[in-house]
């Protein structure tokens, strides 16, 4: 059976700002409640021109080529958001398109806050069962359209950006160890996004209800995330064959500081073992532990052979962790340049459009 490695990461998160004082100017808040209740001072808000596949888009260009892996190469791409372009088509299939993976099933995965985790393991399992090589997993996330910036319950603790993982299959042992995943749909109210779903389609009334906008119990998603937090790791850990005194690093979701300490607590494991950005992104749901980890790997904190886990929880209510061992990209001796299939990917994508529409024109005599 083939192990499941992590071989390629990359984030995108876009330049601007939006620091808790400019929040202030916006609600009835300040800059010390935010830090103090959710260790957040900024978070990054997508421009105009910026939208979940263009960030999903350009995290997976830098994951490939830390992979040093062709587009063309991938089996499978999963976006995991909260906030996907549209219902449908499937965001995947935008990025697919984009970045030239000629070869790749692309789909869409909504499991909140712990989609990332649910994403990467399905794509563990689809390579283990040796139906698959080469996996794209995505968290993206433009929560800042979805927020409501009057609502000072909410608007403090969102933030756009996106994280992407290559995921190999390799004959050599490590990687993905193991997974759990959990939901509790009798929670199902504490966080929502009501509108535009087949059950509340836009109308007048729906926009000014207020029914695009996030909402939340946040003293219940509170409670919940504190209690699973810890006990998904475990079981996580348990089925890797691994204790808490194995782990090296943990890489929680970042919705609040003080939730990742209970955890930290409850794990009996000290805050230096995880991972902390939350600070400078806010909550960015299915991006947060992509981002997280890529900031790890980069400050040379992530090493070969440490173990690691990746732990979330959201809306659903879902919650789910995963354990893997570090490995990093499979040694290779040729160089590809993902980027460049881009621009192939462009034209490809410009003269299938339009052998679209000439087939569509013919057809249309047929008839
Ligand atoms: N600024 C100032 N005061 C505020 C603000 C604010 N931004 N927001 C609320 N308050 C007030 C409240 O009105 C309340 O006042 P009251 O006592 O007069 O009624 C008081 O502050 C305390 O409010 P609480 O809701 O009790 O504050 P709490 O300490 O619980 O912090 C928070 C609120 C930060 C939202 C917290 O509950 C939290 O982080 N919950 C988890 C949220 C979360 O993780 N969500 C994402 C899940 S992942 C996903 O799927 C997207």
């Amino acid at each position: 059976m083939p192990y499941a490695h992590i071989t390629g990461w990359g984030i995108s998160v876009p330049e601007p700002v939006l620091t808790n004082d400019d929040i202030a100017k916006m609600v009835e808040t300040s800059d010390e409640w935010i830090r103090d209740r959710t260790g957040i001072r900024e978070r990054r808000i997508a421009r105009e021109d910026q939208f979940t596949s263009t960030l999903a888009v350009e995290a997976s260009i830098k994951a490939l080529e830390v992979a040093n892996l062709a587009p063309t190469e991938l089996d499978l791409i999963i976006v995991s958001s909260s906030t996907p372009e549209y219902i449908f088509p499937a965001t995947a299939c935008i990025v697919q398109d984009q970045i030239g993976a000629t070869k790749a099933g692309a789909f869409d995965l909504l499991a909140a806050c712990s989609g990332f985790v649910f994403a990467a393991n399905m794509a563990a399992q689809s390579i283990r069962s040796g139906s698959i090589k080469n996996a794209l997993v995505i968290g993206s996330e433009t929560l800042s359209r979805f927020t409501n910036w009057k609502d000072r319950n909410t608007c403090i603790l969102f933030g756009d950006g996106a994280g992407a993982f290559v995921i190999q299959a390799s004959d050599q042992p490590g990687g993905i160890l193991s997974a759990v995943m959990r939901s509790d749909g009798s929670g199902a109210d504490s966080l929502t996004l009501l509108g535009g779903g087949a059950r509340h389609p836009a109308t007048e009334a729906t926009v000014h209800e207020g029914k695009h906008y996030i909402q939340m119990d946040g003293k219940a998603v509170f409670r919940f995330a504190t209690r699973v937090m810890g006990s998904a790791t475990k079981e996580a850990l348990e089925l890797a064959g691994l204790t808490t005194t194995d782990v090296d690093w943990v890489i929680p979701h970042q919705a609040n500081y003080r939730i990742i300490e209970t955890a930290a607590k409850y794990l009996k494991l000290p805050l230096e073992k995880f991972v902390i950005n939350v600070d400078r992104y806010g909550n960015t749901s299915t991006a947060s532990i992509p981002i997280a980890a890529v900031e790890a790997i980069e400050k040379g904190n992530l090493k070969s052979g440490d173990k690691v886990v990746f732990v979330g929880f959201g809306a659903g209510l879902t919650w789910g962790a995963l354990v893997a061992e570090w490995t990093g990209p499979i040694p290779t001796k040729r160089h590809v340049y993902p980027k460049q299939y881009r621009l192939f990917a462009r034209l490809r994508s410009l003269v299938r459009r339009a052998l679209r529409f000439i087939e569509g024109l013919f057809s249309r005599r047929e008839l």
